[in-house]
């Protein structure tokens, strides 16, 4: 029998598979179509200290081997993430979850961290310091090494629970900036974000995310994430969660090939909610077939 079990800074997962944050709610959304304890963990939907909308619609648009999406961190704010949220998860699921925290200053990301470390169901803090669909926020955060450097000490200070930051593939040098996060202190790192991307209608003749763009997601990204995440694995010595277009049990195996420790799954949510359920499921088949008897001992194991 295989062993599907890996660990990220402490906490035993069964398998590595876990949502990615946007794609999957709350979690207990998806409680109702399959029994979600199956899942490694859950990272759940962006949180900031305000309650918002999100942006103008349309939000969404379809592409060859992915969608492009610019929904603006639409959420309920952090004190309803806590006190309604939660509470509905923790009747549902009963592991350790992955809280994503975004924000539009330093001190609000690190009021949100320090809320968020006294909920027990909170295993890791990942730190969204790439989303690419806010003016003033999210991945501004995260395109230096200077400022991603900045925030992850300041939240460092706050909460003991692991500290993972959220990288986008927007940059120039994604290396430097996971280098500069785990010297000020990260316990590991998550990456890819999305890449940017738009769309043109052309009856219209106008993009058509009202947004105009907005984060490229799904098959189509996977070897980009897979490049990044294989270069960053050679210069940190963090675990990584390695995310980006995976869709089935073969990409979760290359990803960890690659360097990831544990593995999100997102815009294949979106296509089918039975995605993370199907891959697990397939999880030890591809395993068997590739003679892996322990999911532990591939990590990194392309690297020469
Ligand atoms: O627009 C959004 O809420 C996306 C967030 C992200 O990609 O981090």
């Amino acid at each position: 029998m295989v062993n599907t079990q890996v660990n990220l800074s402490g906490l035993k997962l069964s398998n590595p598979v876990i949502p990615a944050s946007g794609t999957f709610g709350f979690g207990y959304e998806f409680a109702d179509i399959y029994d979600i304890n199956i899942l490694g963990s859950i990272a759940l939907k962006g949180t900031t200290r305000e309650p918002r909308f999100g942006n103008p619609t349309p939000r969404i648009a379809e592409c060859t081997s992915g969608l492009i999406n610019s929904v603006g961190l639409q959420n309920p704010g952090i004190d309803s993430v806590i006190n309604a949220e939660l509470p509905k998860l923790k009747n549902v699921f009963k592991k350790p979850v992955v809280a994503n925290i975004s924000g539009f200053s330093t001190d609000e990301y690190v009021y949100c961290c320090e809320k968020i470390d006294s909920q027990d169901q909170v295993g890791i803090i990942e730190v969204n310091i790439s989303c690419p669909n806010v003016h003033g926020g999210g991945m501004s955060f995260g395109t230096s090494p200077e400022s991603a450097a900045e925030i992850t000490k300041r939240i460092k200070e706050v909460t003991a629970k692991p500290v993972y930051i959220k990288l986008s593939p927007n940059v120039t040098d994604i290396v430097s900036i996971a280098k500069a996060c785990e010297y000020a202190g990260a316990d590991g790192i998550s990456m890819i974000n999305t890449l940017m991307g738009m769309r043109i209608d052309l009856k219209t003749k106008k993009p058509v995310i009202a947004n105009k763009s907005g984060g490229f997601s799904g098959p189509a990204i996977f070897p980009v994430a897979l490049s990044m995440v294989y270069k960053v694995y050679e210069a940190v010595k963090i675990p990584i969660i390695g995310m980006g277009g995976v869709s089935s049990a073969e990409d979760v195996v290359e990803m960890m090939l690659a360097g990831a420790s544990a593995v999100e799954v997102g815009a294949a949510n979106l296509v089918d909610p039975y995605a993370c359920k199907n891959i697990i499921n397939n999880l030890p088949e591809v395993m068997e077939k590739y003679n892996i008897n322990s999911l532990e001992d591939i990590i990194g194991a392309a690297h020469i």
